[in-house]
């Protein structure tokens, strides 16, 4: 039992804006911060598979920890995956480098959702105790906790694995709308039950990754996707954690993404920030948006586009410097040091 209170992080920088309250400087983070970018992580993670790595405690909250040490980040991304809550309540799948998840038996038929009982903490008591041992090494830098929207659960189930046009996905989505919704309904309770978990452990914010909502229109993004991401991220709304939502190629679905129950509305870098507050306005904060590939350009062009970033974010209701999606594994960790320090330096109010 922890035998002092966990710090306050509610008047850290990250939580303020994503508040859109005042902060003293722009927060930056970077999704997938903690991997393989990190010669630390490899080191760690040498001969252990990533599943098995997510459920052990003393891992999880080392290597959580390897990227706010190094880089100064104002967050700690939790160390788990999308998929963790899907293994925690039995569903046979695993985590194939190179790949990504892969599922044994993909779900088609209604019989196929047997598999996905409700998630109860009971699942998933490493969570709870790997969040509680990072609250308190972490101090007042916030941990984000974090979860996969059901639509982008959906299509790894559906598939089997990744996929890059979706296409069992869309022919469940809309052949059988009623599978379809029963599927997502059990996801939705999933994840917002694993963010839930992760809250009342300990974690400041959370963020609900809808990585491959892009690939829906507005119209089956609103009819068959956002009600159920609704339901996930509804099941952390009385407690005091902002949420962040983000997905990848969502400049069309701004607008519905926050309307889904988020404080904080991730933008990827083919939105500009100014555009992505226009189609918003002022009831969001906004989180991004650097292309990672800008990361391997010479120092002065990413410069220049940071500065840049921060300036618009300077004109958001709220800014949480971010990329617009994850760190590549084969970027020099360096950058995203001086990068940390860049944000930090021009951003710094007076
Ligand atoms: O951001 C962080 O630092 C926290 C950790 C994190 C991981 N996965 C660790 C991980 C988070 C937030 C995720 C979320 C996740 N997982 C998403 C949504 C975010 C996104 O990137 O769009 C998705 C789609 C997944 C599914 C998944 N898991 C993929 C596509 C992969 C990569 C496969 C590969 O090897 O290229 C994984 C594995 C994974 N998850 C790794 C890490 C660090 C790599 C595993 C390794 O180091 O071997």
């Amino acid at each position: 039992m922890p035998t002092t209170a966990p710090p306050d992080t509610r008047q850290s920088d990250l939580v303020r804006a994503a508040r859109r309250e005042s902060v003293t400087r722009t927060p930056v983070w970077f999704m997938r911060q903690a991997g393989r970018s990190l010669p630390e992580y490899r080191a760690v993670r040498e001969g252990i598979p990533m599943l098995e790595s997510c459920m052990r405690p003393d891992l999880v909250t080392e290597i959580t920890l390897q990227p706010v040490r190094r880089h100064g980040v104002d967050a700690a991304i939790f160390f788990s995956d999308i998929v963790v809550p899907l293994k925690a309540i039995g569903v046979d799948l695993d985590i194939v480098p190179g790949v990504g998840p892969v599922v044994a038996h993909p779900i088609r038929t209604a019989a196929d959702l047997d598999q996905l009982v409700p998630l109860t903490p009971e699942h998933v008591p490493f969570i709870t105790e790997a969040v509680g041992l990072l609250v308190r090494e972490l101090g007042d830098v916030p941990l984000i906790g974090f979860a996969g929207a059901p639509f982008t659960l959906a299509s790894y189930l559906v598939e089997g694995g990744p996929s890059k046009n979706h296409e069992k996905t869309k022919a469940l989505m809309h052949g059988d709308p009623e599978l379809w919704d029963a599927l997502c309904a059990r996801l939705a309770q999933i994840s917002g039950e694993f963010l839930r978990v992760q809250a009342q452990a300990g974690a400041s914010a959370v963020q609900l990754f809808d990585s491959w909502a892009g690939a829906l229109s507005k119209a089956d993004y609103a009819a068959r996707a956002m009600p159920h991401s609704s339901v996930a991220l509804a099941a952390v709304a009385d407690l005091d954690v902002p949420r962040i939502h983000f997905g990848v190629g969502t400049g069309e679905l701004l607008g519905l993404m926050g309307e889904a129950g988020a404080e904080v509305v991730g933008v990827d870098y083919r939105v500009s920030l100014t555009d992505a507050v226009d189609r918003l306005g002022p009831t969001y904060a906004v989180q991004g948006n650097l292309d990672p590939a800008l990361l391997f350009a010479p120092w002065d062009a990413l410069e220049r586009r940071v500065r840049e970033i921060v300036e618009e974010g300077r004109h958001a209701p709220g800014h949480i410097f971010n990329l617009g999606h994850g760190v590549l594994p084969t970027v020099d960790p360096d950058v995203l040091t001086r990068v940390t320090a860049l944000v930090h330096e021009c951003s710094s109010r007076p």
